[in-house]
């Protein structure tokens, strides 16, 4: 994309600032809520907030209010992202400033997966009434099987498999089944509803979704049911799910449509109130699915939530379609 030489200044000049380049160099790590910038440079609010603005309007960051919380991530399609790319990969990893920063948000981020895990880990036990709080299950289960299609799928691969009811909604569709999360109060609990479901081509895992270790292309179902909205970086996992899909497989995803439930970040743990479309979708485009169904299952009750499912699916390349023919053969 090529923009005037005056555009080209303006850019710099909005990342040509020492505040400003240590943003930038966070956010390239992941997206961060304005209180978890304020705490990693060590600077008040005001003056933060201010140098985030001057980058949104230079369309260096994308501002994203999340009920009360604001969040702020690097512009994935912008002009001056070649500026942003190399101005970072100038830095010196070994940079006092950069080596800092990278220490204080890897304590935000700890914390943050610490009070999450505490959380599942109390629990774990009554997960499956929690997990009925705000949405009528039978519905979604039967959209999610809907839109996941009759399979029988070869490779399942389930992320933040939690008490294991994606495994056992899908468990007898699925040649192999594996489940990752990273509570072993959660992984204790699936292995159980496993069991009790007779599902003896079920393996369960401690595993975490940012990098799960499995070679990509390795399923041809992968589910990310009710996870992303307590993650620190839910693009990363959607791209480290998609990686996982096998040439004509799926990806389902189900989550939270936008809602204003600020409470549920106290007493459950979430750190994003929901997922727009307009989020989502780029998400997974950006890693080269193709988007399927787009469902939205609106509430059943005053305080419940609307659900959505969004599914996706690797186009078929000519060599492994070719190999599919021969096989066949
Ligand atoms: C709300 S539960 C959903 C569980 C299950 N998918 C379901 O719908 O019943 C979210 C799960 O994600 C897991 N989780 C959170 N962060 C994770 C990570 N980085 N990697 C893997 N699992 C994670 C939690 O331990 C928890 O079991």
């Amino acid at each position: 994309m090529k923009v005037s030489s005056e555009q080209v200044v303006d850019l710099l000049r909005a990342a040509g600032e020492s505040t400003r380049l240590r943003v930038l160099a966070l956010l390239a790590a992941e997206e961060l809520s304005v209180l978890e910038l304020c705490r990693i440079l060590d600077q008040s609010q005001p003056r933060v907030s201010r140098h985030l603005k001057l980058l949104a309007e230079a369309g260096l960051v994308e501002r994203f209010p999340d009920g009360a919380w604001v969040f702020y991530r690097l512009a994935l399609k912008s002009p001056g992202r070649a500026v942003i790319d190399q101005a970072l990969d100038l830095i010196d990893p070994h940079d006092p400033v950069v080596q800092g920063d990278a220490e204080r948000l890897a304590l935000v981020r700890a914390e943050r997966t610490a009070g999450a895990q505490a959380y599942f880990a109390r629990n774990a036990a009554r997960w499956n009434e929690i997990r009925s709080l705000y949405v009528d299950e039978a519905e979604v289960e039967a959209a999610i099987l809907q839109a996941a299609g009759e399979g029988p799928f070869d490779e399942m691969v389930d992320l933040g498999a939690g008490a294991g009811r994606m495994l056992t909604l899908f468990g007898n569709r699925a040649g192999m089944a594996l489940g990752l999360d990273l509570s072993q109060q959660m992984l204790n609990i699936a292995r159980d509803e496993v069991a009790k479901a007779g599902l003896a081509r079920c393996e369960l895992r401690h595993g975490d979704i940012f990098a799960t270790g499995l070679p990509g292309g390795c399923a041809d179902l992968v589910t990310v049911h009710q996870v992303l909205h307590y993650l620190g970086d839910p693009a990363a996992a959607v791209a480290e799910a998609a990686r996982l899909v096998a040439d004509g497989g799926l990806l389902l995803i189900a989550d939270f449509a936008p809602h204003d439930h600020e409470s549920l970040r106290e007493s459950h743990q979430h750190r994003r109130l929901g997922f727009a479309d307009a989020e989502i979708i780029p998400w997974i485009e950006a890693t080269g699915l193709v988007l399927d169904a787009n469902i939205a299952l609106p509430p059943t009750s005053a305080e419940g939530l609307t659900v959505k499912i969004w599914t996706a699916r690797r186009p078929v390349t000519r060599t492994a379609a070719k190999n599919a023919e021969r096989s066949a053969a």
